[in-house]
């Protein structure tokens, strides 16, 4: 049977697969689903056999497990690694998913008029992990498996995948390979497909602001007391200039200025104000003047709050001067700004402005390195090659705003490069409320993916 045959024949099949792992909830940041997150491991293992896998293993490491898999075609072969994460984001808010977040359904949406399987984790990662156990299977049954392929799906990557660096050490000859393949980004849009060629670092760090030795009222105490909230808002407010320019010492000292034929090559990539948005229902995109809105989400540097909390907070009034106020805030990095200085360059300035009236802590949470990947390799023109006979045109090679920490762990602990073969839409709300990842996109990245194989190999 050819593959398109076989696509056919299993395709419902390969939709309810992927369901029962959409049911199971592996929300990796919250240790009350721990069990889950160990069954979703087994699940995963489980279905890299039955594609036809061997030395599959659900591996422990000081958290959740890494799942490991192989399918050695023969010596002479090139070994492709391939990357995926099977836990998840927090669903929550539940309250605004329109279907329950870990029961999967099928609707359809403006961008994917033949339908959208709604769920955490269907496009991150999950839906886009299996398509590679999917496509693995069609190669086996289809009697044709050009490359070694190793797998490796992890269950850390929405927690900064801590054990990771120590396990490729560990099993550095295990691992060893010619390119790292990854689904775990996007494309332009289900006709225009692109490949990611850049990805943004990460520090993130939590910052406590200490007043008063206890809640005060606000009446009795207001006016003389420091308000810590207020300070807060403050010392924040102000790490940006009216430019939108981060007004931490040294933050830009490392950031490295694409030249105009490389900002050229990017406006190539087609982009509408007007549909981004009314897309997230905005009136007016901001950031720094001197960069166009897709420069400033990829190739420079930023400074977000995530959450921000103290006081109260629930029903109605309470006329209180809080003791303690708290938020959290990620800084996106370029190359080659390093996430451990932009850690203490931002712990030292955080500290230095603030007034003598409170106490600082600042906690870093994780980071995560920026990585750029070839145009120029083998495995970039074979997944190229792929896109260009499944879409019907070439892809674009872009930058994301995104970050996989792991991408510059494979260079510098495996010496790999990587190639970012997502199949996802921006729209797909990943991490948000309604998850959803199109039925067209499923197929079309297990219908790919055994091309990039076939051309890699040649
Ligand atoms: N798959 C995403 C990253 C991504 C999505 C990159 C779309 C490019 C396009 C990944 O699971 C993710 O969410 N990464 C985190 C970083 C991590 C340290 C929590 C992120 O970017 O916030
Ligand atoms: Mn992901
Ligand atoms: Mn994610």
């Amino acid at each position: 049977m050819d593959m398109k045959a076989y696509l056919t024949e299993n395709r419902q099949r390969m939709l309810d697969e992927l369901f029962d792992l959409l049911r199971i909830p592996s929300v990796s940041a919250d240790p009350e689903f721990a069990g889950d997150v160990k069954r979703c491991a087994e699940a995963v293992a489980d279905s890299l056999t039955k594609a036809g896998a061997s030395a599959v293993e659900v591996m422990v490491t000081g958290g959740h497990p890494i799942v490991y898999g192989e399918y050695i075609t023969n010596e002479n072969a090139p070994t492709v690694l391939v990357y995926g994460h099977y836990d998840v984001q927090p669903p929550d808010p539940v309250e605004l998913w329109d279907s329950p977040p870990f029961e999967p359904v099928i609707k359809t949406t403006p961008a994917h008029p033949e339908g959208a399987i709604f769920a955490r984790g269907a496009c991150d990662d999950k839906g886009q992990m299996f398509m590679h156990v999917k496509a693995l299977e069609a190669m086996v049954a289809t009697g044709d498996v050009p490359c070694n392929i190793k797998f490796i799906i992890e269950g850390e990557e929405e927690v900064g995948s801590d054990h990771l660096d120590d396990f490729l050490v560990t099993h550095k000859e295990k691992l060893s390979a010619d390119v790292v393949l990854v689904s775990d980004t996007g494309i332009i849009s289900n006709d225009v497909p692109s490949i990611t060629v850049g990805l943004r670092g990460l520090s993130y760090v939590e910052v406590e602001v200490k007043g008063p030795n206890r809640d005060l009222h606000s009446g009795l105490y207001g006016g003389a007391a420091p308000n810590p909230i207020n300070i807060l808002c403050e010392m924040i407010a102000s790490l940006k200039d009216e430019d939108q320019r981060i007004t931490i010492d040294g933050f830009y000292d490392d950031v490295l200025e694409l030249s105009s034929e490389e900002r050229e090559a990017m406006a190539r990539a087609p982009f509408s104000e007007d549909r981004y948005k009314s897309s997230i229902g905005i009136g007016a995109t901001e950031g720094e003047p001197s960069y166009t809105p897709p420069e400033r989400m990829s190739i420079r540097p930023t400074l977000d709050l995530n959450g921000i909390w103290g006081g109260y907070i629930k029903e109605g009034a309470k006329t209180v001067i809080p003791s303690i106020a708290t938020a959290k805030v990620s800084m996106r990095l370029v190359p080659h700004q390093d996430f451990d200085t932009i850690t203490e360059l931002f712990t030292a300035h955080f500290k230095r402005i603030s007034p003598p009236s409170v106490s600082i802590k600042v906690t870093p949470h994780h980071g995560a390195a920026p990585a750029v990947t070839p145009t120029d390799s083998k495995a970039y023109h074979a997944a190229s090659r792929a896109m260009t006979s499944t879409f019907g045109v070439e892809p674009i090679p872009i930058r994301s705003g995104g970050s996989i920490p792991i991408v510059a762990s494979f260079e510098r602990i495996l010496g790999l490069k990587t190639v970012l073969f997502g199949f996802g839409l921006d729209s797909d709300a990943i991490h948000s409320p309604n998850e959803h990842y199109g039925v067209f996109n499923y197929f079309k990245g297990i219908e790919t993916i055994p091309l990039f194989y076939k051309y890699f190999a040649e």
